[in-house]
């Protein structure tokens, strides 16, 4: 077992890798816990849980709301949880958002940790203490940061888990390595097929590796004021193809790697080969590399995007493998680039 921590305004968080979800017993602090969890992962793992009330919500983004918040908050109601409670959640990202920003304002706020099910939840949305809920068709527009006290990681969860959440894993992955590091993009090309075919020893290495550029980014920069942006890499887009065109998030933001990788071609940044090695290196890992879109339509929900500053916004490009660079780019000029070949 590895421990990474993760220290943020609110407090340390403990990032515990190569952990079992039967020893989670042993991270609770002594009296009450109450645990939620979303139906599947009730389902296959409910049987493992510890003791206690367990408060399944429903599957899916479009679960991640204020309703199923009064519904959360109803219950701990009615189970009597007080300040001396604590809460934990068990499942992919849509539970850890929804379970961090339940704990973080019941009755103003209760301790609380994660144990992270699927792999995006281990290598991205657990770790790095932001919580939220969408609203009215906004991404997490509502939250708050508050980091969980620990995040148990068992990779023997990721058994169950279908190939299409796998993959959004590997996409955010990818992502790290692209910004972070270039030895660790090799050691993914090295050993794509092993990845491709889920060897739990080297899925331990890559969520090991992946865990620690993203704590590394957060405990520079937990709200996302500067350094934080370069986790963006490939999202920008992918937020609008994940709109426009109801793909997985994790589809979406590989094709938005490789456009940004694209834009970073364009303007001097990145070689034309490091290029083509992204586009072998996702397409080996099952992730589109190319998509069939409505320019004008992505265009439209690009700025739309909440990161939008005026006439401009942040953009995240590679300056070379493993190395990103936060550009401020004018809204014009992505129309631009985005529309060119119509
Ligand atoms: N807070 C952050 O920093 C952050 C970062 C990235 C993403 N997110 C959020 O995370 C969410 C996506 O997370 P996700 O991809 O984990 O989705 P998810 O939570 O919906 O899980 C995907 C599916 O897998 C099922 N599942 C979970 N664990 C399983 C297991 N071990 N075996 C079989 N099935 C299992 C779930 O029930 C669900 O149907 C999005 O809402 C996104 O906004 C948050
Ligand atoms: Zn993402």
């Amino acid at each position: 077992m590895n421990e990474i921590v993760v220290t943020g305004q609110s407090g340390r968080s403990r990032i515990l890798i190569g952990e079992t979800l039967d020893r989670l017993g042993h991270y609770l602090p002594k009296g009450r816990t109450i645990f939620i969890t979303d139906e599947n992962v009730q389902r296959l793992y409910g049987h493992r849980f510890p003791q206690g009330e367990v408060i399944a919500i429903g599957c899916g983004e479009q679960h991640k709301t204020l309703e199923t918040l009064a519904l959360i908050y109803d219950r701990l109601i009615a189970a009597e949880a007080d300040r001396s409670s604590f809460i934990v959640g068990i499942g992919g990202g849509i539970v850890g958002d929804v379970t961090g920003f339940a704990a973080s304002t019941y009755m103003r706020g209760l301790r609380f940790g994660f144990v992270a099910s699927t792999l995006l939840a281990q290598v991205d949305a657990t770790v790095g203490g932001k919580n939220g809920v969408n609203f009215k068709g906004y991404k997490n527009m509502v939250g708050v940061f508050n980091q969980p006290e620990f995040v148990l990681i068992d990779i023997g969860l990721l058994k169950s888990l279908p190939p299409a959440e796998i993959a959004c894993g590997l996409a955010e992955i990818v992502k790290h390595a692209c910004i972070a590091d270039a030895a660790y993009f090799e050691d993914i090309e090295r050993h794509g097929a092993a990845v491709a075919a889920m060897d739990e020893s080297v899925l331990l290495r890559l969520v090991q590796r992946s865990v620690e550029i993203k704590a590394g980014v957060v405990n520079q920069d937990e709200r996302e004021a500067g350094e934080r942006r370069k986790l963006n890499f490939g999202h920008t887009l992918g937020h609008s193809f994940e709109k426009t065109l109801g793909i997985s998030h994790g589809a979406a933001v590989s094709a938005g790697m490789v456009m940004a990788a694209d834009l970073s071609v364009a303007r001097g940044l990145l070689r034309k080969e490091e290029k083509a090695r992204i586009v072998v290196l996702l397409q080996r890992l099952n992730l589109p590399t190319a998509l069939e879109f409505d320019r004008q339509a992505v265009f439209n929900a690009l700025q739309k995007d909440k990161k939008r500053q005026q006439a401009q916004m942040h953009f995240v490009l590679l300056k070379g493998l493993g190395q990103a660079v936060v550009e401020t780019i004018a809204i014009e000029e992505l129309g631009r680039w985005l529309l060119k070949d119509q």
